[in-house]
Formats: C-alpha cells, sequence, structure tokens
C-alpha cells in the first residue's frame, strides 16, 4: 500500500513542486518508508529524485520546492515488494528514462515479469513492484507508441490489484488506472489530476469524477478521457462538486497527535450522537435491514475487528441480533459459504480502504444479492462507495497512525443502533441504555481526568520490566483486551497477547512468573467468572492489574486495580480502553518511540 498522485498543469509552471509536495503530505499516512516526486518539462526534460525516509526529510534533502514543469507524479511508500532503498522508491523510470509511473497496490506476479522483461532486454533497477507495472507499459509502448493500447495490454500481464499513475516524454498528457486500489480525479481550471486520496485533490479542486476498478483515463490540463481498460470502449463521467470538509491536522498544544485524539473522544462522541440523532431515518433504514437479515457479519481487521467484537455483544445483547464478528482476512475461506439476499455484511473500516475488507465485498458483489452495508470514518471511501447503506462514524480526520477516536466512534455507533433497535422491539435494558447514552461523552472525559498519573505509572513499570504481557477480557470486555493488547504492540513494540481470559489457563498460564504483567480490562458484572480468571494468575504470584469500575470483589483478589468512573455495563469498555490507550501512549513515549508513526506499518492498508 502507497499513495500516487500525478498533476497537470496547461503550462510550465515553478508552482509543481509546491502543489506535488501539497499532494504528498495528504498520503503520508499511507506509506512512509520512501518517497520519490517526478516531473516533466516542456522541453523533454524529466526530473526524478526519491529516496527511502520520512517525508519532509526528503522534500527537504531534495529539494523538492524547486521542482518545475507541466506534468508531475508524487509517491509515498509502505514496503511490500523490496526494502525500502532508494532502487526500490517509486516512481520508477522505463528502461530508456523517457515513462516514469508510480503505482498503489501489489502486483504479485513480480518475480516471473522481472525475469521474463530482464530476459526480454528490459533494465530493471530495483525488485519493487511498481516498476514492473512500468516496464509493462513500456513493453508495448514501444511497439504501439498509444497510450491507452499500450496500457490494455500491459494490465493483461499484471496479475493483482493498484492504481497507476504515468507519464511519457513524447506526449504531453498523464494516464491513470484504477485496478482495485483507490483513485479519484479533481479537474480544476487550469489543471487535472488524480491520486489515491480524495482529500490530496480537495485541497485543490471540488470538481471530482469518482473512478472505478476497470477504468484507464487519458488527461492533459483541460480534458480527460476514461475508457474500460478490458473493452477499450469510451466512459462518459462528468464531475461532481464534492463537498466533503476536510480538516487539516494540528497538534494544538499536544505533543503527539495520539494523544491529542485520545483527549478528543469525548467531543467526538457528543458530535457523533447529535449527528445519529438528527440521521434517524439512515439508522431506521439500517436497523431495519440488519432485522431482516438471516446473517449478519461484521467484517473488519485490527481494531475495527476489536470493535465489531464489542458491536456484536451490543447487537447481540440489546436487540436480539444475531451478528457475528469476523476477521475480514478469513472471511472468504471459513464464512463465505454462498451468502444469500437475506445475508448481511456489515464492513466497518476506519480508512474504508483495507484492501481485507474490500476482498469481501468484491466477490459479493459480483456473484450474489447479499447486502453490503458499512461503518467507515472516510466519506466517498472505497468501501463506502461499494455499500447500498453507510454510517459515517465521525470521528473526524485521525491522523495518529495507531486508531483510538475512531474505535470510539465506531463503539458508541454499535450501541447506539444496537439500544435503538432493541427499543423499536421494546426491550427493557435497550430502553433503558438509549436514554443514558448521552452519558458516555462525560464518562470518558472523567476517565481522562482521573487516571492520567495511574497510567504514567502502569507504563513506566512496563518500562522497567521491559518483558512481554497479556491484556485479558471476558464477555464484553474481550474486545477490549484484544485492542488494548494491539495498541501496546503497535506503539510500544513489546508483544502484548490479547486473549480471553478463560482461555489462558488452556496453555498460556505455564508463562506466569513472579510479578508477569497481566492487564485485565474488566466489567464488574461479570465477576463470576474474571475473579476466578484472576486467581488463577494471582495464586501463581502474576500481576494482575484490572480496569474496572470501583469494585471489591476486584481490589481483594488482584495485585492493583485502575478505577474508572462508575457506568452501566454497557458503557465499561469505552471507559477502560481509554486507559489501555493511555498506557501504551505512556510507555511508547518512555521508551524512546513516536508513537504517531510506528515503524513498518501504516495508516491504510490496500495490500492483501
Ligand atoms: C491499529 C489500526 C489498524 C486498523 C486496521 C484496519 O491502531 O489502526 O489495526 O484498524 O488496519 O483499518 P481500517 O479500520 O481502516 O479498515
Amino acid at each position: 500500500m502507497c499513495g500516487v498522485f500525478g498533476i497537470v498543469y496547461s503550462k510550465e509552471t515553478d508552482k509543481l513542486g509546491d502543489s506535488l509536495i501539497k499532494g504528498s503530505r495528504k498520503l503520508v499516512y499511507r506509506g512512509y518508508d520512501s518517497a520519490g516526486f517526478a516531473s516533466f518539462k516542456e522541453d523533454g526534460s524529466t526530473m526524478l529524485r526519491k529516496g527511502p525516509g520520512m517525508l519532509e526529510d526528503i522534500i527537504k534533502s531534495k529539494n523538492i520546492s524547486e521542482f518545475s514543469g507541466k506534468r508531475g507524479i508524487v509517491q509515498l511508500r509502505w514496503a511490500t515488494f523490496g526494502e525500502p532503498n532508494e532502487e526500490n522508491s517509486q516512481p520508477h523510470y522505463d528502461s530508456d528514462k523517457d515513462i516514469i509511473g508510480a503505482h498503489n497496490g501489489n502486483i504479485v506476479n513480480t518475480e516471473q515479469l522481472s525475469e521474463q522483461f530482464k530476459a526480454e532486454g528490459m533494465t530493471i533497477r530495483g525488485t519493487n513492484d511498481g516498476e514492473m507495472v512500468v516496464h509493462a507499459y513500456e513493453k508495448f509502448y514501444n511497439q504501439y507508441h498509444d497510450m491507452k493500447k499500450s496500457m490494455m495490454k500491459a494490465q493483461t500481464l499484471l496479475k493483482g490489484d493498484y492504481a497507476f499513475v504515468c507519464g511519457n516524454t513524447e506526449l504531453d498528457k498523464l494516464m491513470a488506472v484504477k485496478m482495485g486500489s483507490s483513485l479519484y480525479m479533481g479537474i480544476g481550471d487550469d489543471f487535472i489530476l488524480c491520486s489515491s486520496d480524495l482529500g490530496s485533490i480537495l485541497q485543490f479542486t471540488r470538481n471530482i469524477v469518482f473512478l472505478k476498478d476497470g477504468d484507464l483515463v487519458i488527461y492533459d490540463d483541460h480534458e480527460y478521457h476514461i475508457y474500460d481498460i478490458h473493452t477499450g470502449k469510451d466512459i462518459t463521467r462528468p464531475p461532481e462538486e464534492c463537498n466533503i470538509k476536510i480538516e487539516e491536522a494540528n497538534l494544538v498544544g499536544y505533543d503527539h497527535y495520539m494523544i491529542k485524539e485520545i483527549h478528543e473522544q469525548p467531543k467526538r462522541v457528543q458530535e457523533l450522537l447529535n449527528l445519529l440523532a438528527n440521521s434517524q431515518q439512515l439508522v431506521k433504514n439500517f436497523i431495519e435491514t440488519l432485522n431482516q437479515a438471516d446473517h449478519v457479519y461484521l467484517v473488519a481487521s485490527g481494531t475495527s475487528y476489536h470493535a465489531s467484537i464489542v458491536g456484536a455483544y451490543y447487537l447481540n445483547h440489546l436487540a436480539e441480533i444475531h451478528a457475528v464478528p469476523v476477521l475480514a482476512g478469513y472471511f472468504n475461506e471459513y464464512y463465505n459459504i454462498s451468502p444469500t439476499a437475506k445475508d448481511v455484511i456489515l464492513c466497518v473500516s476506519q480508512s474504508g480502504e483495507t484492501k481485507d475488507v474490500i476482498n469481501v465485498i468484491n466477490p459479493i458483489l459480483h456473484n450474489t444479492s447479499a447486502k453490503i452495508i458499512s461503518m467507515v470514518n472516510v466519506t466517498g471511501s472505497s468501501i463506502a462507495q461499494k455499500s447500498e447503506l453507510v454510517l459515517n462514524v465521525s470521528a473526524g480526520l485521525e491522523t495518529s497512525v495507531p486508531a483510538t477516536k475512531s474505535y470510539t466512534n465506531q463503539l458508541f455507533t454499535f450501541l447506539y443502533v444496537a439500544a435503538l433497535a432493541g427499543k423499536m422491539k421494546n426491550l427493557d435494558k435497550a430502553n433503558e441504555i438509549f436514554t443514558q447514552l448521552e452519558k458516555i461523552p462525560g464518562l470518558i472525559q472523567e476517565t481522562i481526568d482521573t487516571v492520567k498519573e495511574e497510567c504514567e505509572d502502569i507504563a513506566a513499570l512496563l518500562v522497567k520490566r521491559d518483558s512481554d504481557l497479556y491484556c485479558l477480557g471476558y464477555g464484553i470486555q474481550y474486545g477490549t483486551a484484544l485492542e488494548g493488547a494491539l495498541k501496546i504492540k503497535e506503539v510500544y513494540y513489546k508483544h502484548c497477547e490479547g486473549m480471553y481470559s478463560s482461555e489462558f489457563k488452556h496453555g498460556p498460564l505455564s508463562i506466569v512468573d513472579k510479578n508477569y504483567p497481566i492487564l485485565f480490562p474488566a466489567s464488574p458484572a461479570d465477576d463470576h467468572m474474571v475473579i476466578s480468571h484472576i486467581n488463577e494468575i494471582m495464586v501463581r504470584k502474576g500481576n494482575v492489574i484490572v480496569i474496572s469500575p470501583q469494585y471489591k470483589g476486584y481490589a481483594k483478589a488482584a495485585s492493583r486495580v485502575v478505577v474508572v468512573p462508575d457506568s452501566d455495563h454497557y458503557f465499561v469498555p469505552f471507559s477502560t480502553v481509554v486507559v489501555l490507550q493511555l498506557i501504551a501512549y505512556y510507555a511508547s513515549i518512555l521508551a524512546g518511540l513516536n508513537p504517531d508513526f510506528p515503524r513498518n506499518i501504516s495508516k491504510t492498508l490496500t495490500v492483501d
């Protein structure tokens, strides 16, 4: 996964460098291993500067602001094929350096193509799959000297999903292709551009063409042509005015986006509550779709999967909707047995671009009549576009790579839908919960205000011990435990395993020795099981730190309790996850790491 951006101006301009930098800054969440910038000048010369490292360092060290030209391409990379080094950074030249192109996605037959192209005499400089797209195009361009025909032929050699932007020195145009990865086009007064990220375009223009898989676009500064890449047929698709509001990232006095976004949670939940209250028809349609289903699958990855686990608890317990959380990556292997029109696939994704989720959606769209609905945080994202109904979790721009506020807003969306669905069925508990939802922003705020020092203290204890650890959860708290463990791994780089607490005795218990750390987010309502699970560890001298509202039973059984404000059982996942987010954040800081950009990962995973 990566991000591409390609712009054509009406004439050679000094502002090209600044425009490419502006575009690239909005793509950095998609990959920050390497970055590269290319420009085409009217005299046929080109510039290409690229390398491994963080975007801002590359912009500075390679003087990108001095780029001029009429056409330019940027790529931000998250390495899959080939280590992050200069050769593997994108964009790439073709053999003769008169074509430059960059991709986002995966070309799975890279090794075989590389051998083939070498044997055909082409110059292969690295091991990156994006380079194969450039050479596949080169192969046919040298034969046909026609952009459209060459790319139509090239795509038949390429196995995988990708988006691609490229240009030739001898033509005054760029070409872009959308084959399974996101790509949008923006039409300006004196330019046209394509980009993997809608927000990067909206800084330039609100005149947007939503590209579809299989689109091949050839564009200059004032005109574009879209073709079906398989048949070559013309496609007419006029631009639409896009009113999506783009937030600017701003630290406003915080040291990191992660801590800023943790603090933003009460406000974002409040805004979401107001929005849902004003979108009753949409929410009711959503509920009706869930109610009519034979099976409801909550399909997601990572943090969104953890929210779906808690969401499944809410839907089952509060609304009697039998929802099953399924990891997107294994849905097709274990669950996708002829879904029918009465099955509902509820996709949950912050970015709305996650490839594992799209891999679930695409075959359903092509082969069955099951309904696809979704909860996303990014309006206009690929998953949203492919869904019949979309609830936007409205957490706002999440800049830090680790998800925090999008997780709590996903939880809140699930809770709202479940409570309203249960209320519509006259279920008592749902009625009660629905009238108390407005307490949640205050609950999160009070938690943040009261636990900070204790979280710092626990983080210091973990960093001092410098070992792996577990995060256990039971019942409603299973998703919280997995999420806490993920946050700790992601930003503190220590192995923290999240586990259903009743599983711990089935093997992992052997890891416990004196003071072995175990975090245990818990609800007092589950004490019948949780106390046994704590005892099993404590009698073996482990160090169990429970995170729960005040409760004598836990205070007596565990080494320590981080007390969160008292609340209904259904609200405990909101307060306790905040404690785990803070512990992870402080552990990361104490270990001298940057929690906003953890090594090796990226905010949007558009690859398999
Ligand atoms: C972790 C994190 C990831 C994402 C996962 C799915 O903090 O953010 O685990 O949750 O990559 O991404 P989305 O939600 O965009 O589908």
